[in-house]
C-alpha cells in the first residue's frame, strides 16, 4: 500500500491527558479506513491534528512525502484534504445550495479549475449525488436529520479534494439513508479517493471500511482488515468496556 497521507509519531498532550500518543496512520488512495475506539480514545483529536485545527507536540504528517505540519486549516484544506465535523457545522442559515457553493470558492480551493460556472457545475453534481437537489433552495436549518449528513457529504464532493476524513458521518442514519450513504464512499472509493472515517457502528464498519485502526487512550492498539480486528477478543472487551 502507497500512502498517500502518512502520519508519524503524532502526539498531542492536554494538561496530563495523551489524546493522541506516537501514532503512525498511512491512508491510500481508494481505500476506505475506519477509525474505531471507544469514547475519548483520541480519534477527532488525531484528525485535528492533521487537518491543522490542533498543533501536535511530536510527528509530523506528510502528503505524497511533503511535511504539511504546522499550517492554518484552510491552507490544509487548499492541498486537497477535505473533512466533516462530528457536530457538522452547516451554514444553518443558509440555502442547501448555497452551503455546498460555500465549499467551492476559488479563495478555499485555489487548485481547482474552472471559474463561477464550474463551481456552480459542481455544486450541482454534489447536491444530485446526495439526492438533495429537491432541497436546493430550503434552508439547512429546515433539514432532516439525515439530509443534513448528506449535505455535509455534498460539501466534501463539491471541493473535489482527493482525501476524505469523516467525523461520524454515517451516525443515525436510518439503514435507507445507510446504504445511500454508504453507496456513495464505495463510488467515491473506486474512483480513487482517499477515505478515512470515524465510526461507532460495527455494522457500518463491516460494511465499507477496507481496513480498522483501532485506537484507545491516544494510542494505536492494532490494524488490519475489519474480520481480524472485529474478532479479537481483547479489543471487543476495550471496545465495549468489559475487564477483558
Ligand atoms: N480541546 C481539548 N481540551 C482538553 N481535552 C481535550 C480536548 N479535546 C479532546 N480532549 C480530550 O482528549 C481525549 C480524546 O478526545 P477525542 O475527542 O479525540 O476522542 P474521540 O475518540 O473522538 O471520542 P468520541 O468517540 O467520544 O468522539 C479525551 O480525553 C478528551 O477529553
Ligand atoms: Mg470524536
Amino acid at each position: 500500500m502507497s500512502a498517500l497521507l502518512a502520519v508519524r509519531g503524532l502526539t498531542r498532550r492536554f494538561g496530563g491527558i495523551a489524546a493522541v500518543d506516537g501514532v503512525d496512520l498511512d491512508l491510500a488512495p481508494g481505500i476506505i479506513t475506519a477509525l474505531v475506539g471507544p469514547n475519548g480514545a483520541g480519534k477527532t483529536t488525531l484528525f485535528n491534528l492533521i487537518t491543522g485545527h490542533l498543533a501536535p507536540d511530536a510527528g509530523h504528517v506528510t502528503l505524497s512525502g511533503q511535511a504539511i505540519g504546522r499550517r492554518a486549516p484552510h491552507t490544509i484544506a487548499r492541498l486537497g484534504i477535505a473533512r466533516s465535523f462530528q457536530d457538522l457545522r452547516l451554514f444553518t442559515r443558509m440555502s442547501v445550495a448555497d452551503n455546498v457553493l460555500t465549499a467551492t470558492e476559488p479563495a478555499s480551493w485555489f487548485w481547482q479549475p474552472g471559474g463561477k460556472a464550474a463551481r456552480q457545475a459542481r455544486a450541482a453534481e454534489a447536491l444530485a449525488a446526495t439526492g438533495l437537489s429537491p432541497l436546493a433552495q430550503a434552508d439547512a436549518a429546515d433539514l432532516a436529520y439525515a439530509e443534513r449528513k448528506f449535505l455535509s457529504l455534498a460539501r466534501i464532493l463539491a471541493t473535489g479534494a482527493r482525501i476524505w476524513l469523516l467525523d461520524e458521518p454515517a451516525s443515525g442514519l436510518d439503514p435507507a439513508s445507510r446504504a445511500r450513504f454508504s453507496a456513495l464512499l464505495r463510488d467515491a472509493a473506486s474512483q480513487g479517493v482517499t477515505i478515512c472515517l470515524i465510526e461507532h457502528n460495527l455494522d457500518i464498519v463491516i460494511e465499507l471500511a477496507d481496513r480498522i485502526v483501532f485506537l484507545d487512550q491516544g494510542r494505536k492498539l492494532a490494524e488490519g482488515d475489519p474480520e481480524t480486528i472485529l474478532a479479537d477478543p481483547h479489543l471487543a472487551a476495550i471496545y465495549f468496556g468489559e475487564p477483558a
